[in-house]
């Protein structure tokens, strides 16, 4: 395990209690900027519950692409063909660069890399309520491609708007790769869809698995989602939990619905003023999940601390002053 905490107010170091009292003169400026659609960036000022929000906002979204990997890793020796792998090893590659990338944003925030791998795998900190679930079979792997990935698509591009520049930029670069495999799922998903009626039922019921956990990943109802109104407000979130959730719906219940598959709710359906309707999920399997409870969680983590230990060589090495390095000569 690393050590290392974080800190709010590089380079000051303030009292907690001091650093959250803010002023109100730096935060109506603050505030202004955002109304304008400016961005905000590392060294600008920000208040302290902007920074502890965008932390632990981006922090989870990181950890969901390198755990998010999993699932999906373990089948790549099983992919049915040459293309199917090769596609398969590029995308869960793609999703540790998120990882990546999205780590390198939360740093700029001034909590270190090290402290949010900790936390993660003390089970701090949250990761995507998806990533709790097996991939039974191949049809799991297609409906995660197709239906996860656009689910996320639909969240990223959305926040990709908002205020915070390192966030918002890192997350232009996912969606392009996201689109990347949105296809590639979707190509998988339809092969199976119309394919033999042991594919197409392979299909029905993975669907059937997943539909839940993909009601659940956008959130909590706005009722009761916690943080919405204030990243809203700052413009971090750029649209609600349940306007994420419709616009999905909207987009991928049809083609879902065209390939001749069925959803497993019955009150699925669009209403007149354009509003999907559905069965609210379980929402109290979902606070069990993201609380520690998922039927995956302890592998995940046990796998992310085996890499975190046999990993750490490396890291030691890589840290060393440079007149230290010793090279192999052949
Ligand atoms: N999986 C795990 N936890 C989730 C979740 C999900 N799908 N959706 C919400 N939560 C958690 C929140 O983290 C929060 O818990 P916390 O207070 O302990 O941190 C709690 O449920 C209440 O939800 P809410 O107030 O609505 O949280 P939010 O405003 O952060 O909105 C998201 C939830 C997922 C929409 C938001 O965090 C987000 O856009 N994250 C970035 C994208 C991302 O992480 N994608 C996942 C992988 S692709």
């Amino acid at each position: 395990m690393y050590g290392g905490g974080y800190i709010y107010d590089e380079p000051n170091k303030r009292p907690l209690a001091e650093q959250l009292a803010e002023d109100p003169d730096k935060l109506a400026a603050f505030e202004a900027r955002i109304a304008k659609g400016e961005k905000i960036e590392p060294g600008d000022w920000m208040p302290s519950e902007y920074r502890r929000q965008l932390i632990r906002l981006i922090e989870q979204h990181a950890h969901s692409e390198i755990i998010g990997a999993l699932p999906e890793g373990t089948w790549i020796t099983r992919a049915p063909g040459f293309k199917r792998k090769l596609a398969l090893i590029a995308k869960v590659q793609d999703e540790i660069g998120h990882g990546q990338l999205l780590y390198n944003a939360a740093e700029t925030l001034g909590k270190s890399r090290e402290a949010m791998i900790n936390d993660l795998l003390s089970g701090k900190s949250k990761y995507s309520n998806v990533f709790n679930y097996p991939a039974e079979t191949w049809a799991d792997v297609a409906v995660i491609g197709f239906l996860i990935d656009a689910a996320a698509i639909v969240n990223q591009v959305a926040n990709a708007k908002g205020s915070y520049g390192p966030y918002c930029r890192a997350l232009e670069r996912i969606c392009y790769e996201e689109s990347f495999h949105l296809k590639q799922g979707h190509d998988a998903f339809i092969e199976l869809a119309t394919g033999t009626p042991a594919q197409k039922t392979m299909v029905q019921e993975a669907l059937n698995r997943w539909w839940q956990p993909i009601m659940h990943f956008f959130g909590p109802p706005d009722k009761t989602s916690s943080h919405s109104e204030k990243l809203m407000q700052w413009k971090v979130k750029m649209a609600s939990n349940d306007d994420m959730r419709n616009q999905f719906l909207d987009m991928y219940v049809p083609k879902i619905w065209e390939l001749g598959l069925s959803l497993p709710d019955p009150l699925l359906r669009k209403n007149e003023a354009g509003k999907w309707e559905y069965t609210d999920p379980d929402w109290d399997e979902f606070f069990r999940v993201i609380n520690g409870e998922g039927p995956c969680n302890e592998e995940r983590l046990r796998v992310r601390k085996w890499a975190e230990e046999n990993g750490r060589w490396v890291r030691k090495a890589l840290m060393q002053p440079s007149d230290k390095k010793s090279f192999p000569v052949a």
